[in-house]
């Protein structure tokens, strides 16, 4: 027989659930505290996917932590109403109480809407953690690694990965031998790229094309055969040692028209309405303000401009892999969704936003990108599936319009 063993479901019970901050609906700072906890929502997607009650012993088989942090957590979140704890012989069961939780939420969602103005909807990017974070250090970080990166003999910005910001090699993302051998210079330029943006484009004779964040400038010179002398080719990027790599490739290559500024793709060196076409290789995704970005992209293109851009997105990325620096400039874990990219170009005002082309990593090559990250556990391939992480590379594209 099972007994319930909760005993702190007071607010229920002694009546004390008068609301936060005299607002009623709004739940207390500490049911707030134990649902904010990246592992204990974990904890509770595992038991609403489980279906049944679990014990802490098989609960914690499916966390890389102790299963006594799995045994607080969960008494955290029974202690607060959450979750149901039932004794049955020497075993405690967990399971979640939803119709509490439902009530909560509804109140909570009423209470909210009661008494708050409705903003526009689409805080699309970026949860409100992201939005704290501090977005010179992220940037540091990324300097740090591209410069490393761009100075080992192996290139690789992590350690064992393909198709990624990481990759070296030009032909598995989409190169085509052409491009690659038509550069006049070294055809192994390093790419750190996941796609060819400008594979297909309508890049023309004359035109002016705006990089942003080129690295060695592979995708500089290609840009350039299609401009011809008369066109104009600017890469603007913030990390020096890729800035002398790219300028390097660009003088071998003895191109006249290319030129690299140092600067940030938040705050473009580049003046407004100036350029046909803006490229972008894996860069957008490592930046902490893609909402700045995707408003410089409006800015600086000439009215009928177009944007032409290879990225990563993603989806259900937790909070603990978000904040891992390596999976970061390994372009994971800064990754916002698709839907949440392209609400974010049209937010800045650029229209016919679309996307022409998706490569969606299998759970094994997402499972090794992550493990080469060497502080993520095991058995992140479990935690892959059951967590639906999911992450792309996708070519997406938006025009300025003419008024
Ligand atoms: C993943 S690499 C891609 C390089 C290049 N597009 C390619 O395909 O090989 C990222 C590049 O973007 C630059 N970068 C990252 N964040 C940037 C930012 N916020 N502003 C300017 N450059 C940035 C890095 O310095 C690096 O050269």
């Amino acid at each position: 027989m099972m007994t319930q063993i909760n005993k702190h479901l007071k607010k229920e019970q002694k009546g004390e659930d008068k609301g936060c901050c005299g607002i009623p609906g709004i739940p207390d700072s500490r049911f707030l505290k134990a649902v904010s906890d990246s592992t204990r929502l974990r904890i509770l997607a595992h038991l609403v996917e489980a279906k049944e009650p679990q014990m802490v012993s098989e609960i914690a088989k499916n966390f890389p932590i102790d299963v006594s942090v799995v045994s607080r957590h969960l008494a955290i979140l029974r202690d607060e109403g959450i979750l149901l704890a039932e004794k049955q012989g020497k075993e405690v069961y967990y399971s979640v109480r939803y119709e509490f939780l439902s009530s909560i939420f509804r109140g909570f969602a009423s209470a909210i809407e009661s008494c708050c103005p409705s903003k526009e909807k689409g805080e699309y990017f970026m949860n409100s953690k992201e939005k704290k974070i501090n977005a010179k250090k992220i940037r540091e970080e990324v300097k740090k690694t591209y410069t490393e990166a761009i100075s080992r003999k192996n290139l690789s910005c992590c350690s064992s990965l393909e198709k990624t910001c990481c990759s070296t090699k030009a032909k598995d993302i989409g190169y085509s031998e052409d491009e690659l051998n038509n550069l006049s210079t070294d055809s192994n330029i390093p790419t750190f790229g996941c796609g060819n943006p400008l594979a297909y484009s309508e890049v023309r004779e004359g035109d002016v094309v705006l990089d942003l964040g080129p690295g060695a400038g592979l995708d500089l010179l290609i840009a350039a055969r299609k401009v011809g002398p008369s066109g104009q080719v600017i890469g603007v990027d913030m990390t020096e040692e890729m800035i002398a790599k790219a300028k390097e490739n660009i003088k071998v290559a003895g191109v006249k028209n290319v030129e690299v500024r140092k600067g940030l793709i938040e705050n473009l060196p580049v003046e407004s309405s100036s350029v046909d076409w803006v490229i972008s290789n894996c860069v957008i995704n490592l930046s902490p303000e893609k909402e700045k970005v995707f408003s410089e992209i409006a800015r600086v293109l000439k009215p009928g401009g177009r944007m032409v851009v290879s990225d990563m997105v993603g989806e259900n990325i937790p909070e603990w892999l978000r904040e891992n620096k390596n999976l970061y400039s390994a372009c994971i874990s800064g990754v916002i969704s698709e839907k949440e990219y392209l609400s974010g170009l049209r937010k800045a005002g650029l229209e016919k936003v679309k996307v022409s082309e998706r490569i969606v990593y299998q759970s094994d090559e997402l499972e090794s990108i992550i493990k080469s990250s060497p502080e993520i556990s095991k058995d992140i391939k479990r935690i892959v599936r059951e967590q639906n992480i999911k992450v792309a590379s996708i070519k997406i594209s938006a025009y300025k319009p003419i008024s």
